[in-house]
């Protein structure tokens, strides 16, 4: 049997999660699993969660900021990876969750979270959704619009319990650096108050018996790389003037695709957003963080099964997923790296499609793969935040499983659908 290691020089790319590497028979191990066993077992395309990156990384956040101040809530932006297993494990390392909505709600109650450690956001929430956070108790409302209030007044006033807690959505007029589609802070947005007329928002929550005040709010925008933009914006929440006694700065750490990028380290992130704190508004106020994307990105990798190589004008080597199982790359022009998990490093180039019925469905473009063959598995690093969570059935493409990699075992967290899924909804 022929040995293949990776040549000394080349190492393995930080984008993938902390503690893989190649292992004896030269094939990628992630969470000391061997990704060609899984794809094995679990079938292939498949998510693969190193569950001590998400951990490390979690600590990372809570370490950082204790190191600081010791008023501060870490709260998981779970639209990043909205399934029990995660809201559980981070739920385990102190951290509780925002929700995106009455779904994401859900699967936080069913994980198991402390409902007065959720926050609920939504720039359109529903009456119904408004209604469930009340009734679980949810810690804590992100009031993003004055029917917000009125609806959460209306609610409190029928159930006769005590006032919500809430937090007021500003947008500070701030745009980072990003794509379009991900920068929520600018001036023209359908997030939150505006800074004209957030102070009208601010004072009617103020004067109502039914809601508390507890925080204002920012969240500029995702998949930061340059910090700066976010002592701006929160410099424009200072300018309200409005006393309160926390704030919380959204999330938006960027993180490494490829293996030339240099994201903040977690430890910049934290330490810049509480001095901005401390120098902008002073001391004795709670910080509060909502990252999604840094806590579970890198610690996450799919599998594929090469299917076809096709030698066109290029050469198309085609997998069993694709936007189905990650959008970004379509929605964002995301890149991302791709190896032969059995033969990682280059020789080849090739673009890495999926198996969907549009020509946009090109999953890793000028991609390097080692002589890729039908048969060989591919994994694509960092698709651990906003993969699963957009993974839709488009062709009756059944949605992968996830599975939780540790110290050598794996375990299903989410099974694959299956084609009864797909018409389970049918009446
Ligand atoms: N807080 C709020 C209010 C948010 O809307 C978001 C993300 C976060 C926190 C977490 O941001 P993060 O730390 O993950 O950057 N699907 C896109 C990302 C959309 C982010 C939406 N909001 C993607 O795949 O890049």
């Amino acid at each position: 049997m022929i040995r293949r290691r990776m040549p000394a020089a080349q190492q393995l790319s930080h984008v993938y999660p902390l503690g893989s590497r190649v292992n004896d028979r030269g094939v990628l191990e992630v969470g000391g699993c061997d990704l060609v066993e899984l794809a094995r077992e679990f079938g292939t395309p498949c998510y693969v969660v190193a569950e001590d990156d998400v951990r490390r990384r979690a600590r990372a956040f809570m370490e950082a900021f204790a190191a600081r101040t010791d008023d501060f809530e870490v709260v998981f932006a779970s639209k990043a990876f909205p399934c029990t297993a995660v809201y559980r494990l981070l739920w385990e390392e102190g951290i509780g969750c925002d929700v995106a909505g009455g779904g994401e709600l859900a699967m936080a109650l069913a994980a198991g979270v402390d409902p007065a450690r959720i926050h609920l956001h939504g720039n359109a929430k529903s009456l119904g959704e408004l209604r469930a956070a009340r009734a679980a108790g949810v810690g804590d409302v992100i009031v993003d619009n004055l029917r917000d209030i009125e609806l959460l007044e209306a609610l409190v006033a029928q159930d006769g319990g005590p006032p919500q807690h809430v937090s007021l959505r500003v947008a500070p007029g701030i745009s980072p650096e990003t794509h379009p589609a991900i920068s929520t802070g600018g001036p023209n947005t359908k997030f939150g108050f505006d800074l004209a007329h957030a102070p009208a928002g601010i004072e009617r929550i103020q004067a109502s018996g039914a809601l508390e005040l507890g925080a204002l709010h920012l969240h500029i925008g995702s998949q930061i790389l340059d910090l700066e933009p976010f002592r701006a914006a929160l410099q424009a929440l200072a300018a309200l003037g409005a006393d309160v006694p926390a704030y919380n700065l959204g999330g938006g750490l960027g993180v490494a695709y490829l293996e030339h990028d240099r994201p903040p380290t977690i430890e910049e992130y934290v330490a810049m957003k509480v001095d901005a704190v401390h120098d902008i508004i002073g001391p004795g106020k709670r910080v509060l963080d909502e990252p999604g994307r840094a806590l579970v990105a890198n610690a996450g990798v799919t599998l594929y099964e090469v299917q076809t190589i096709k030698r066109n004008v290029e050469t198309y080597v085609a997998v069993d997923g694709g936007m189905s199982d990650n959008l970004r790359p379509m929605l964002y022009n995301a890149r991302y790296e791709v190896d032969v998990a059995s033969r990682p490093g280059g020789g080849t180039r090739c673009h890495v499609v999926g198996k969907h019925c549009e020509s946009g469905d090109i999953l890793v473009r000028d991609a390097d793969l080692a002589d890729p063959r039908p048969g060989d598995i591919l994994v694509t690093p960092a698709t651990g935040a906003y993969g699963h969570a957009m993974a839709n059935t488009y062709n009756g493409a059944l949605r992968p499983p996830v599975v939780f990699a540790s110290g050598g075992d794996a375990r299903l967290v989410v099974r694959r659908d299956t084609y009864e899924d797909l018409l389970a909804r049918d009446v």
